[in-house]
């Protein structure tokens, strides 16, 4: 079920007796990595309690359209356009009939009304209810207007909660989960950790003065947004940066370069992607003044001391993540420098980055590069670091696949 990795679900649950399996439904999507959401109509709420789904999905539950306090916190257009899928179980006939009119009458209606995400319905009801010809031709007007969109999961057949025999019980949770998994390919990199460094360090001098560089950590965030999307478990540990981090990841902010690498460390356990695109600062102030620097004379003297190589540190670490992917920002023999840089460090790949040119490199929105590996070079023209963060990933899951194939 390692394709549910990382999917936001939100599960609407209407009110039919098969209510309370839903909490089991919870604690295997939650499981299997997805970030669930529940929305119950008020029906719902009469089978199980809003607490119990709140503590087993992580996530508050939502379950009343005029309710400020929600609204004031995730409102329901943005929790409409959060979903990546809306799963309902149970859907009752009353529910699937409200759908299939379009009703926007209390949240759940409402939010499948104002989403654009695929809809999935588990129904659970009597099987004359399942039969009749209205369900079904609500289920018929439903599947005509979502399409490929809209799937059914069950119902299953048997012994009824009121004492019939016949279609109409909903599935058990386990086929439920499987069923939704199976609607989406895993990610290139489902089940795998990454970790990528990102953004520059400051390194100080006194309580009000450091010394960094101009990275912004858009090339870093893009990676890790890329590294998300393909379906992996992401640590972003990131410098001091003006930019959100992208959802879904696990953001460690950091300071200096000694944060960096210890935070570096205490992250790599079994990771298998390690990508280091941080401009660090190869030194730093050998003594930091307690007290703010006063001006004196015409020059003043600085002692640098080297700094920890981080990448290097890793790629030489006992648990050294399968791929090491190291970045080189060169003004000179681009060429050189980043072949010399993947050698003396010890990694897998360096992406080289000419960062004389001032349309991509540090702080644009594009960048160009060329990949080296032990084996050969490739060329990035230019173009967003979004897709080129995108093209990347999916070069370093090939390699990982590669790796544990052979
Ligand atoms: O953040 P942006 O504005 O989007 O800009 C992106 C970028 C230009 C910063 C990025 O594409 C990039 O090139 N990052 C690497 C910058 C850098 O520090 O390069 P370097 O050649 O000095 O370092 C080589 C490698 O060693 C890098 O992977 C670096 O993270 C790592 N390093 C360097 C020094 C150190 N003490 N520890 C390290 O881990």
């Amino acid at each position: 079920m390692l394709q549910l990795a990382n999917k936001r679900i939100l599960l609407g649950i209407s009110g039919g007796i098969a209510a309370y399996k839903s909490a089991e439904l919870v604690r295997i999507l939650t499981k299997a990595g997805a970030n669930v959401r529940v929305v119950m109509t008020q029906g719902a709420k009469e089978f199980i309690t809003p607490l119990t789904l709140q503590a087993l999905s992580g996530n508050p539950v939502h379950h009343t359209l005029l309710d400020e306090e929600a609204e004031a916190g995730m409102g329901h257009i943005e929790l409409a356009r959060w979903a990546d899928l809306i799963l309902i179980a149970p859907a009752t006939a009353d529910l699937i009939a409200k759908l299939a009119a379009g009703m926007g009458d209390e949240l759940l209606t409402t939010l499948v009304l104002a989403s654009k995400a695929p809809l999935f319905l588990a129904p659970a009801m009597n099987q004359q209810m399942w039969a009749a010809a209205t369900t079904q031709q609500n289920l018929r007007t439903l599947a005509d207007l979502k399409g490929d969109d809209f799937a059914l999961f069950g119902p299953d057949s048997g012994v009824q909660a009121c004492g019939d025999v016949g279609p109409g019980r909903m599935l058990e949770p386990t086929d439920i989960a499987s069923l939704l998994a199976q609607r989406f390919q895993p990610g290139l990199l489902t089940g795998c950790k990454v970790v990528i460094t990102a953004g520059p360090t400051r390194e100080a001098l006194d309580p009000v003065r450091y010394i960094s560089n101009h990275s912004s950590g858009k090339m870093g965030y893009a990676l890790a947004q890329a590294a998300v999307d393909a379906g992996a478990q992401v640590t972003l540990i990131s410098g001091p940066v003006r930019i959100p981090a992208p959802d879904r990841v696990t953001l460690v902010n950091t300071i200096s370069a000694q944060d960096m690498l210890e935070a570096s460390l205490a992250t790599m356990g079994n990771c298998d992607l390690f990508i280091a695109s941080a401009a660090v600062a190869d030194y730093r102030p050998a003594n930091v003044a307690e007290q703010k620097i006063k001006k004196a004379g015409d020059e003043i003297q600085l002692t640098l001391t080297k700094n920890p190589d981080i990448v290097a540190t890793i790629a030489n670490h006992q648990q050294r993540p399968a791929t090491v992917v190291g970045f080189a920002a060169e003004t000179t023999d681009v060429d050189g420098y980043a072949r010399g840089k993947l050698a003396s460090k010890n990694l897998d790949m360096i992406v080289a980055n000419d960062v004389s040119r001032s349309d991509i490199g540090f702080n644009s929105d594009d960048n160009a590069v060329t990949l080296y590996s032990r084996e050969g070079h490739q060329d990035f023209e230019r173009m967003s670091k979004t897709l080129l963060a995108t093209k990347l990933i999916q070069t370093f899951a090939e390699r990982l696949r590669n790796l544990r194939e052979h």
